[in-house]
């Protein structure tokens, strides 16, 4: 939806009928935070529609990945694998806990984390008797990663993984909810997903005891006592009662937001593929992705015009593009870190990054707007080619 004066935005809030409704009752109820009914439904309706024991709410998906590294007990002194090709919050809980991050790849069939790669980082650190405390894996712009080697892997080295499924709520992996996989999963709330809580993040696992063990450090740790009691610490990371209500019924309209990114993208990918340099973003035949954001690689050698000055010209005719994210192996962050390409010599992600373009994808976007884009895209790329 276009706003602020005909903007299109990359992926902009899209409320539904109900939100409106959930909010005003908490208002009637002054039931406004710091918990209440609508975060105990918001958790026990999200846990039944992705299949898990137990969902905590959060004041983001950041505080989902930080608490689920604290449960698995990651500490000063250990190594994180963690998907490269990613937004930083998948990596800073990992140095929140003092521990130190290696990064790796993703693999060209679904941009995703690359088996190749994991498995020689597991045989190497296993070798050096360094083995990670956990594995991050991201699935990127609403699709999974290859959930079943990456498991395998995990499974014979001994090592947990938390699935960072930020983007990918609503997708699946073998029928199976994205998100599910790992033995903590995270979902963001963040305004540009899928669904919205304005701001907010939830943490799924199968282990009940653990998810208490969240709630409690995410309400600052305080013990059972009429006065103000702690022998840990905590956080602030609870999710509002007011938020909440928003996420309840932004939950209720999740399919129709898939169908309506998927759309989005088909219409894109009609329009452009097949055309010399292009190439969207491959759908794994394993499951069915979100289509969080349309993204697509544009080959300069073939189009005349890089990624880059596509999104310039595209913010000129105030049209939000990005780049696909910076890999965190070229983040100045983080800087000296270890890091597995997919195969000696080649860096998937690195390439991703040179390349790729995610276009404006939002469950509301009209068709007149894509139109504009398609539009303002395609001036683009001719008039440089014929330059
Ligand atoms: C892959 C990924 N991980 C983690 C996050 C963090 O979520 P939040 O913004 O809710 O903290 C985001 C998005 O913001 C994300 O895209």
């Amino acid at each position: 939806m276009a706003q602020n004066g005909g903007t299109i935005y990359l992926s902009p809030p899209h409320m539904g009928q109900l939100e409106q409704q959930y909010v005003a009752e908490a208002f009637a109820t002054n039931w406004i935070a710091p918990l209440g009914p609508h975060v105990d439904a918001f958790e026990r309706e999200l846990a039944e529609r992705v299949g898990v024991k137990s969902a905590v709410a959060l004041s983001s998906g950041t505080a989902a990945i930080h608490l689920a590294l604290r449960l698995i007990g990651v500490g000063a002194g250990d190594t994180v694998f963690c998907s490269a090709l990613t937004f930083v919050a998948s990596a800073a809980p990992i140095l929140y806990q003092g521990a130190t991050p290696v990064f790796i790849d993703s693999e060209p069939a679904t941009w995703n984390m690359s088996p190749q790669a994991l498995e020689r980082a597991l045989e190497e650190a296993a070798r050096s008797g360094r083995l990670p405390k956990a594995v991050v894996v991201v699935n990127l712009y609403g699709q999974s990663a290859d959930m079943d080697p990456i498991m395998d892997l995990c499974a014979r080295y001994g090592v947990p993984i938390v699935e960072d499924a930020a983007e990918s709520l609503g997708a699946t992996y073998k029928g199976k909810a994205s998100g599910t996989f790992g033995v903590y999963g995270i979902y963001s709330f963040n305004g540009n997903k899928i669904i919205t809580t304005s701001g907010g993040g939830m943490l799924v696992t199968n282990d009940t005891k653990a998810a208490e063990k969240a709630r409690f450090w995410a309400t600052q740790a305080r013990d059972p006592a009429p006065h103000y009691e702690h022998s840990e610490y905590g956080y602030n990371y609870r999710m509002s009662n007011v938020l909440a209500a928003i996420g309840r019924g932004q939950l209720s309209v999740l399919d129709d937001r898939v169908r309506a990114r998927r759309r989005v993208f088909e219409r894109y990918a009609a329009h452009f593929a097949g055309r010399p340099g292009i190439a969207f973003m491959p759908e794994a035949p394993f499951g069915s992705a979100t289509r969080w954001l349309t993204a697509l690689t544009i080959d300069p050698d073939v189009c005349g015009v890089d990624a880059l000055q596509c999104v310039r010209e595209l913010a000129q005719h105030r049209i939000e593009a990005r780049p696909v994210w910076k890999p965190m192996q070229l983040q100045p962050l983080f800087r000296g870190y270890a890091y597995y390409p997919h195969s000696e010599g080649e860096s998937v992600s690195e390439k991703l990054f040179a390349s790729g373009l995610c276009l404006p994808s939002g469950s509301n976007l009209s068709e007149e707007e894509q139109d504009r884009v398609i539009e303002v895209l395609e001036r683009c790329l001719n008039k440089v080619v014929i330059s």
